[in-house]
């Protein structure tokens, strides 16, 4: 959360160009405000405002040409947004300006030091600036340093000082903080996504270690001040292309992207695929837990089943929150996967650490392969989704199904002695998303968007769909929406039942069918209205969302895909854009 960039370029530059548009990449981090701090004249100058980048970019009317810069677009935890608790913050004395991405938990203690301090803002961020101008120590680095040694949380954290018109200070625990070292430039930023075309190589931090960046040079530190040497990263040569193509909206077009990053995963395993499973090592793994937040967490639920059923070993999904503060037992016998579309999620990486200290082959399931979690897991499986702009997860969802699928049948393979060409039903699957139409969802679209609530339901692995398929339309939609095993409904859930109410019913597995669809005239019976969403021929009543058969476990693709668009569709109707949902950002990089 909260997108961080800062410039130091060898050439005056117009630096509200220069940064707004290296910080509207980093626009998916949060859009709640946003605010840029420079060099000109001798001085520190601030430009904050409430709302997104754009509305920033519109209300500076003049141009400032400086050396150096730093940005900030938030995503509010302490304070509401307001132009006053947007970043950077200057200290009293005017001399450093500071952009912090994190939280500063004993920001209170802290505040309670320092003495005479006149706060601008509500938020934990701003006393970092004032402890920096209040700190006594040889060199300005120190002063960082010892600052930061301070601070309880997280933070990725940039600093300029104004005697320093060429230095930015950077500092790192917990959130991503990149480097990269041009010709004519350095840019320090929260995601890599900001160094295409700037140049080829940069360099990361890694927890509580620090950056003094010039021109010239860049000179790492650890905690305790000593230089330490680094080694340039190379850039991958993914496109980051931020283009819409012909959609009006992100969202859109990542779910029409999705039998594409089928593609990309046929291709990218098609070959070696998985080799570090073997028999040998599988047969040791006691349980599979996976572990995620999210949407990733909803791929997770899917994926355990996808274990137990092939596999049959006891595998479960744990929501990463609940987990790294939970009794249970991490065993080195265990296989743990972590799933996260960026790699970023603190809940997920705080598990991950939590698991590697306890012993435990982990496995990252992401879409980032520079990510954290990328770096610090044993074996990363790459979902090969292109990148995912919109905060609602569509394209990488789907992608981390497939992988989970495809190595669960690699399992099986490995375990049973069998060569089970598992391929084909991704092929197949791939094929349906690339016929897949929506014309069906319109209708439902308008007939959702007019009720107070919508409810899905379903049995097993739709159970797990519904879940997914809630917390899009919700996201996206604000309608309140749940999600219920079809079994429980009467157990409470049916004294919601009325006519303000719609109950989608996920229904893809044949044996479960006329279960689920006694639950659906259950609530029909009760005035609800009920959308059914399967491949099998259902009574008439129902209004029907056409899944293909493609006799596979893939099918939930199909259904999520479905739901997605129902959900993109939902929010045009409302009039909400589903690319930034009030409230939310895209990588949740505090806890
Ligand atoms: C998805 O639509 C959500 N925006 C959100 O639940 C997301 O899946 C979650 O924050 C986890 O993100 P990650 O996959 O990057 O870890
Ligand atoms: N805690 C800071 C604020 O509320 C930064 C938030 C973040 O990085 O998400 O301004």
């Amino acid at each position: 959360m909260c997108g961080i960039v800062g410039i130091i370029s060898k050439e005056e530059v117009n630096i509200k160009d220069s940064l707004l548009g290296l910080l509207k990449r980093l626009e998916y981090r949060g859009y709640d405000s946003a605010g840029i701090g420079f060099i000109n004249n001798n001085k520190i100058q601030l430009i904050k405002k409430k709302g997104s980048i754009d509305d920033l970019a519109c209300s500076i009317k003049n141009n400032y040409f400086s050396h150096i810069g730093l940005a900030h677009t938030r995503w509010a935890t302490h304070g509401k947004p307001s132009s006053n608790n947007a970043h950077p913050f200057i200290s009293q004395n005017k001399k450093w300006a500071i952009v912090h991405n994190g939280i500063v938990e004993n920001y209170l203690e802290l505040k309670k030091e320092l003495k005479n301090t006149r706060y601008l803002s509500q938020t934990d961020s701003e006393v970092i600036a004032h402890l920096l101008e209040k700190q006594k120590a040889s060199s300005d680095i120190e002063k960082v340093i010892n600052v930061c040694n301070k601070l309880k949380g997280s933070f990725a954290l940039l600093g300029m000082l104004v005697d320093k018109p060429n230095t930015l200070f950077i500092a790192k625990r917990k959130s991503p903080i990149y480097i990269m070292e041009g010709n004519l430039e350095v840019i320090v930023a929260s995601d890599t996504i900001c160094f295409e075309g700037k140049g080829s190589k940069y360099y990361t931090l890694n927890d509580d270690e620090f950056c003094v960046a010039s021109l010239d040079k860049l000179t790492f530190y650890d905690k305790a001040g000593h230089q330490i040497s680094k080694h340039a990263q190379v850039l991958d040569n993914l496109s980051y292309s931020l283009s819409k193509n012909e959609y009006k909206h992100y969202m859109l077009k990542e779910i029409m992207e999705e039998s594409d990053v089928v593609s990309n995963i046929i291709k990218e395993y098609s070959k070696n695929r998985f080799t570090e499973f073997n028999k040998k090592f599988l047969e040791k793994v006691d349980n599979i837990v996976i572990i995620g937040c999210g949407t990733a967490y909803h791929a997770g639920l899917i994926g355990a089943r996808f274990f137990e059923k092939h596999v049959n070993i006891d595998s479960t999904c744990e929501i990463a929150s609940e987990f790294r503060y939970s009794d249970k037992k991490i065993k080195p016998s265990n296989l743990y996967i972590f799933i996260s579309q960026s790699g970023e999620t603190a809940d997920t990486l705080a598990c991950l650490e939590l698991v590697k200290r306890f012993g435990g082959l982990c496995v990252g399931i992401t879409n980032v392969m520079h990510s954290t979690l990328a770096k610090n897991v044993d074996i990363c499986l790459n979902v090969c989704a292109g990148i995912e702009v919109a905060v609602a997860s569509t394209k990488a969802y789907i992608a981390q199904l497939v992988v989970l699928y495809m190595l669960s049948r690699h399992f099986e393979g490995q375990l049973r002695n069998l060569q089970i060409d598992y391929m084909k039903d991704v092929e197949k699957l791939r094929l349906s998303l690339q016929k897949t139409t929506f014309t069906d969802i319109d209708e439902i679209a308008s007939l959702i968007s007019k009720k107070q609530s919508v409810t899905f339901i379903g049995r097993d692995i739709d159970y797990s769909s519904s879940l997914e398929a809630s917390l899009k339309l919700k996201e996206v939609s604000y309608i309140s929406s749940f999600a219920c095993p079809s079994g429980e409904l009467k157990h409470g859930y049916l004294a919601q039942v009325d006519s303000n109410v719609c109950v989608i019913v996920l229904a893809t597995n044949q044996k479960l069918l006329d279960k689920t669809l006694n639950n659906a005239s259950e609530v029909e019976a009760r005035g609800g209205k009920v959308v059914i969403c399967s491949p099998f021929k259902t009574q008439d009543k129902f209004i029907k969302i056409e899944i293909q058969d493609i006799d596979s476990d893939l099918i939930c693709c199909l259904v999520a895909s479905k739901l997605q668009y129902l959900a993109y569709k939902t929010s045009i109707i409302k009039n909400i854009n589903p690319d930034k949902p009030r409230n939310l950002a895209k990588s949740v990089t505090v806890e």
